[in-house]
Parts: C-alpha cells; sequence; structure tokens
C-alpha cells in the first residue's frame, strides 16, 4: 500500500519532471520567413525607449504581415520614427500602434507605458535653475517600487529637460506638491525641503565673489567634504542655493560677517578663524591666486596654528 503509494507519486513526479523537460527543448523555433524579423525594432526617434517584437505579435498573437504591413508600417525598420505623427498622440487616435492599441484589441496605449517603454538607466541631469540635481529612475522603479504611471505623464512628460523648461521647476512649487514634491512631502518620501544633499550636488568650482570688492572666493570642497559641514548648515538661512545671489545683499560686508552674518556664522574665532584675521584666506591677492592654482598656503596663516 504504502509502496503503491511512494510508486504512484514517483511517476507522477517523473512524468511531470519529463513533460517539463520535454517541453523545453521543444518549443517552436522562430522562423523568420513565417514570422518576419527576429531582431527588434528600436526606435531611436521621438524618444529612444521602445523596442517592437514580431515574434510577440505574428507567432503569439497571430497577426499576419499584412495586419500591418504596409498600411500601418512600412517593412522597413526606423521608416516611422522619420514622420512627424509617430507619437501617442497620434496612435490615440488609432494611427500606427494604436490601430490595436486601443483597449480592446490591445492593451491602451496610453496605459502601462513600461509594457512598451524602457526607463532610461542614465541619471537625469538638469541644467536649469540650477546644474546640480540628477534623477534616477532606478532609485524610484526597481527600489522604491512606481510604476511609470505614477510620474508619466501627470508629474512629468516623459522627455529628459522638458521640466526644466517650466517656470515653476522650483523649490517652492515642490512645496505646494508638485513635480518631485508629489512625493518628497515628508510622508510618502522625504521632504524637499530637507537633506538638500540627497538630491543636490555641490559646485565643484571655486565661486568667487565681484561685489563690493574683488574678489572673495569660497570653496565648497573645503567645507563639505573637509570640515564635514552638510548642506543645511549654510542653505538656505545663511546662503541662497545660487551663485551671485549674496553679491547682490547690500548687507554683503565685513561689517555684517563681524555681526554673525553670512561667513560670519562660523567665522567668529571660535567654530572657525575670524572675520578679521587671515585676509587673504578669504581675499584672493598674489597668494590667493597662487592657492586657486593650487600651491601650498605659505606664510598667509597668521595664527592659524598649523
Ligand atoms: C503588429 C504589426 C506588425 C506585423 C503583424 C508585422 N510587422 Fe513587420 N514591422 C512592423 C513594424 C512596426 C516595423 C518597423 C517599421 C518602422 O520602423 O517604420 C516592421 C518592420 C518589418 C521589416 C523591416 C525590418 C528591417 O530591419 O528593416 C520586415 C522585413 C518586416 N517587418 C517583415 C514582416 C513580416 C514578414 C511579417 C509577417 C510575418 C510582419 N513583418 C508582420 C510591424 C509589424
Ligand atoms: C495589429 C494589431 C497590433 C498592432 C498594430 C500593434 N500591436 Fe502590440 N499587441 C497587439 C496584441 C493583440 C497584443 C497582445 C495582447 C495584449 O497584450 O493586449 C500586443 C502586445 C504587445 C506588447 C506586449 C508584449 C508582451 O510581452 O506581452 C507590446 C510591448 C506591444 N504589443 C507593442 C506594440 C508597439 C510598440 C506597436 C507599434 C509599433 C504595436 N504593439 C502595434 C496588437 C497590435
Ligand atoms: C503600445 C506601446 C506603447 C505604450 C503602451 C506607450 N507608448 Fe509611448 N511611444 C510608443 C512608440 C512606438 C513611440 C514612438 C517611438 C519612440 O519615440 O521611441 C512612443 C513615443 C512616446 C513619446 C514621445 C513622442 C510623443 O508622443 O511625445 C512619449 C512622450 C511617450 N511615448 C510617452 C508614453 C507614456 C507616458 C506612456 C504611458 C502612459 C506611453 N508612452 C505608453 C509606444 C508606446
Ligand atoms: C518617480 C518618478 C518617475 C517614475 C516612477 C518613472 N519616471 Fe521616467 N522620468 C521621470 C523624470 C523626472 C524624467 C525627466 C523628465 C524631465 O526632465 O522633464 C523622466 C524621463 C523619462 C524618459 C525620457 C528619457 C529621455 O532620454 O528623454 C523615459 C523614456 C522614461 N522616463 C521612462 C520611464 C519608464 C518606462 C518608467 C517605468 C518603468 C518610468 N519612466 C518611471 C520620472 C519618473
Ligand atoms: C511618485 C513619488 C516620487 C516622486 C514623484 C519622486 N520621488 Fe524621489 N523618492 C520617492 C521615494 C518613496 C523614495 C525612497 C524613500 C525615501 O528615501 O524617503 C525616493 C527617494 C529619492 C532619493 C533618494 C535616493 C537614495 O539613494 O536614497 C532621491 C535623491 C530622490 N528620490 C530624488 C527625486 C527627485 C529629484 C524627484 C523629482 C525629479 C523625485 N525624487 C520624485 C518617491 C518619489
Ligand atoms: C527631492 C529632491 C530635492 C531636494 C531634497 C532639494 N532639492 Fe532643490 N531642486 C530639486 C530639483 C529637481 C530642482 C530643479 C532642477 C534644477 O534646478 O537643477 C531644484 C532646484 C533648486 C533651486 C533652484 C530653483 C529655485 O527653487 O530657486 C534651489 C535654490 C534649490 N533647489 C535649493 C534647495 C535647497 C536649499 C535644498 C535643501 C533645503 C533643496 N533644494 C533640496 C530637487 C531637490
Ligand atoms: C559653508 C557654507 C556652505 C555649505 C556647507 C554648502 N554650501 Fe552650497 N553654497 C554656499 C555659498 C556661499 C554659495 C554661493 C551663494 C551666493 O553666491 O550667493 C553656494 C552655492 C551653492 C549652489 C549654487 C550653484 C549654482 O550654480 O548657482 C549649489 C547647487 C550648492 N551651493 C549646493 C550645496 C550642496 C549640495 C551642499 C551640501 C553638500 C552645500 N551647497 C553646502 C555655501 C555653502
Ligand atoms: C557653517 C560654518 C561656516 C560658514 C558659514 C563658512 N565657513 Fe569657512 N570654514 C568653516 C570651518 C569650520 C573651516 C575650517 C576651520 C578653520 O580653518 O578655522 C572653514 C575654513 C575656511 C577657509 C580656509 C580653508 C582652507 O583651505 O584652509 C576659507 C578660505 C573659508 N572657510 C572661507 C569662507 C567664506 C568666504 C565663507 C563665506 C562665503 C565661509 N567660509 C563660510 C566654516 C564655515
Ligand atoms: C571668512 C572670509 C573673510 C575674511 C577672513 C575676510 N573677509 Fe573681507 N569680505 C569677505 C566677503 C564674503 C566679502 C563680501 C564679498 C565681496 O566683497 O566680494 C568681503 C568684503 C570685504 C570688503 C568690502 C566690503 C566692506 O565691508 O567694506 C572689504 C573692504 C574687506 N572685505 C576687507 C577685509 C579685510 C581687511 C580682512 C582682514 C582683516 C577681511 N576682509 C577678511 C570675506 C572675508
Amino acid at each position: 500500500m504504502k509502496i503503491r503509494v511512494i510508486m504512484l507519486s514517483l511517476m507522477i513526479l517523473l512524468v511531470s519532471g519529463g513533460v517539463i523537460a520535454a517541453n523545453q527543448p521543444t518549443e517552436e523555433p522562430y522562423d523568420e520567413d513565417e514570422y518576419g524579423p527576429a531582431e527588434p525594432i528600436v526606435w531611436t526617434k521621438p524618444l529612444k525607449s521602445v523596442t517592437f517584437s514580431h515574434k510577440t505579435h505574428t507567432m503569439d498573437a497571430g497577426f499576419e504581415c499584412d495586419d500591418c504591413h504596409d498600411e500601418l508600417f512600412e517593412m522597413e525598420a526606423g521608416a516611422a520614427q522619420e514622420l512627424d505623427d509617430f507619437t501617442m498622440a497620434s496612435f490615440s487616435e488609432g494611427n500606427y500602434c494604436g490601430a490595436c492599441h486601443d483597449g480592446s484589441t490591445a492593451f491602451a496605449a496610453d496605459s502601462q507605458c513600461g509594457s512598451c517603454h524602457t526607463e532610461p538607466e542614465e541619471t537625469i541631469v538638469w541644467t536649469k535653475p540650477l546644474k546640480s540635481v540628477s534623477f534616477s529612475h532606478e532609485t524610484h522603479t526597481a527600489d522604491a517600487g512606481f510604476a511609470c504611471e505614477d510620474c508619466h505623464d501627470e508629474l512629468f512628460t516623459m522627455e529628459a529637460g522638458a521640466a526644466q523648461e517650466l517656470d515653476d521647476f522650483t523649490m517652492a512649487s515642490f512645496s505646494e506638491g508638485n513635480y518631485c514634491g508629489a512625493c518628497h512631502d515628508g510622508s510618502t518620501a522625504f521632504a524637499a525641503d530637507t537633506q538638500c544633499g540627497s538630491c543636490h550636488t555641490a559646485p565643484e568650482q571655486t565661486i568667487v565673489w565681484t561685489k563690493p570688492v574683488k574678489a572673495v572666493i569660497f570653496e565648497h570642497a573645503t567645507h563639505t567634504e573637509d570640515m564635514g559641514l552638510d548642506c543645511e548648515s549654510c542653505h538656505d538661512e545663511l546662503f541662497v542655493m545660487r551663485i551671485g545671489a549674496a553679491e547682490q545683499q547690500e548687507d554683503f560686508t565685513m561689517k555684517s560677517l563681524y555681526a554673525g552674518n553670512y561667513c560670519g556664522a562660523c567665522h567668529d574665532g571660535s567654530t572657525a578663524f575670524a572675520s578679521d584675521t587671515r585676509c587673504t584666506s578669504c581675499h584672493i591677492g598674489v597668494r590667493g591666486y597662487a592657492r586657486m592654482s593650487g600651491a601650498a598656503e605659505e606664510g598667509a596663516s597668521t595664527g592659524s596654528g598649523h
């Protein structure tokens, strides 16, 4: 009795194992003559993001060549992308992919973006208003688990750089719940008015002010990397995060520094050397220029203690 049960389950195992094993190698070989080119079609315009597979449409979904050729598509890879109306808007009017991807023959073209589009691997880097922020898709899709539709098209157009052309792509607008601020509100994700350094990188170049006097320099690296100060110790209370903002202020003067404003908030003789010492550490003269080009700061630091 027991043995028969064991035998039976063994047989089931063997049979099902056999079926699985037999299934794989006998999968129908792809025949290009019958089903169209095996090589996927990849367009580069208007976006470089969509791939089309013949196999899915012919072998799997059962379409004939003339369901698409030549009324919807020419038999030439890349032909469609030369046409101005090879766009989502045109699909929703029933053209190209939209002839079938209308929500009845096949899933609608204005849904499931990720079925047709792949996300960019490279990070998106904006150059306006600041050149400082980058955005990673992977962090948001693979890591945080969002779907394309959580951002596209309501929060962001699917086109790198589109947002930076809009006047309201700013921190103020985020705090009203737009763009990144739709989630970075302190509940779905960390708030946009905190952790500047998670989204922004500090400029690498030396900042040089020319007003009221030429020329005062400031280096982020010495303050952030060397001293370990976080962005919030200066932004936005002491300094707006925009080069040149401070020099537009009438009180960007030594008197104001001595009173504890701007650099003087730290350069007070306790947190950092005082603003009324080591003039040439901040004001570049002959030594300053040498220092900027990497020379050692010989003798410039009276009282710095090193
Ligand atoms: C569901 C629609 C669809 C069906 C069905 C279809 N094709 Fe295509 N085919 C396309 C699209 C889209 C392109 C790319 C056109 C473009 O980029 O403008 C294409 C391009 C081609 C190309 C050009 C490839 C190249 O590298 O230049 C060939 C050849 C081709 N198809 C053959 C076939 C054959 C053969 C069949 C039937 C067995 C078939 N197609 C069925 C949509 C389809
Ligand atoms: C002739 C009708 C037709 C046309 C034209 C067509 N499709 Fe499809 N497509 C289908 C059907 C039917 C399916 C399978 C059913 C479904 O998934 O809704 C499908 C499935 C797909 C899938 C899903 C594949 C998978 O892995 O499940 C993708 C991606 C796709 N189509 C992309 C496109 C793109 C891109 C175009 C235009 C270049 C296009 N299709 C044009 C009918 C069509
Ligand atoms: C059925 C396949 C399919 C689906 C689903 C789809 N797209 Fe597209 N999309 C395409 C094709 C094909 C192109 C034209 C080729 C290219 O730009 O690479 C395109 C181009 C675009 C473009 C550039 C052209 C234009 O219309 O401005 C944007 C933006 C876009 N898609 C956004 C989206 C968004 C957002 C979604 C989801 C809501 C989506 N797409 C879903 C196939 C699809
Ligand atoms: C958390 C928000 C978010 C999610 C989720 C998201 N994206 Fe994006 N995507 C963006 C932003 C932001 C941009 C840049 C828009 C801009 O600069 O205006 C962008 C741009 C794009 C671009 C344009 C790239 C280029 O080179 O022009 C493509 C393609 C794209 N996304 C595809 C996807 C796909 C596919 C998914 C889902 C798998 C997805 N995105 C999910 C935010 C998102
Ligand atoms: C759909 C919601 C959503 C949108 C829109 C969104 N984010 Fe996020 N983001 C998240 C979530 C959730 C996390 C992970 C949780 C957290 O860190 O609080 C995250 C994490 C991040 C991180 C941290 C990544 C890491 O390595 O820890 C950065 C940086 C970031 N987002 C930048 C942006 C920028 C820039 C934008 C706008 C262009 C944006 N996000 C738009 C939801 C979103
Ligand atoms: C969730 C990501 C995120 C965080 C956190 C963040 N920013 Fe931004 N910030 C952006 C994006 C995106 C832009 C617009 C693109 C650009 O200018 O590069 C921007 C632009 C700016 C701008 C120029 C536009 C404007 O609003 O005037 C300033 C200034 C700025 N951020 C300051 C800050 C400061 C200060 C902090 C920390 C208190 C901070 N940001 C935190 C994403 C973020
Ligand atoms: C010790 C003070 C200090 C710290 C700490 C600091 N910054 Fe700054 N930052 C400044 C000053 C000063 C300016 C120039 C402001 C001006 O000219 O009005 C500036 C300007 C900027 C700008 C504007 C760049 C442009 O192109 O306009 C960005 C971006 C920036 N900081 C990012 C950061 C980030 C990210 C961190 C943290 C990693 C950080 N800062 C930490 C003082 C600081
Ligand atoms: C949040 C505090 C803080 C602010 C604000 C600040 N600094 Fe500093 N700074 C430091 C600290 C800490 C050091 C290192 C300690 C020291 O040298 O006394 C330092 C060092 C320096 C150095 C010497 C760097 C070196 O290579 O040895 C210079 C130059 C300098 N700061 C200029 C400035 C200028 C100009 C400003 C205003 C635009 C400024 N700092 C604003 C904290 C600050
Ligand atoms: C911690 C950095 C720092 C140190 C140290 C420093 N300054 Fe300044 N100084 C500045 C900044 C920032 C400005 C305003 C920006 C500009 O004029 O380019 C400024 C502006 C000035 C100005 C023009 C505005 C005004 O207040 O009249 C004079 C003059 C000046 N400094 C003299 C000096 C002298 C003399 C010393 C040494 C006793 C000195 N500074 C030390 C940062 C510094």
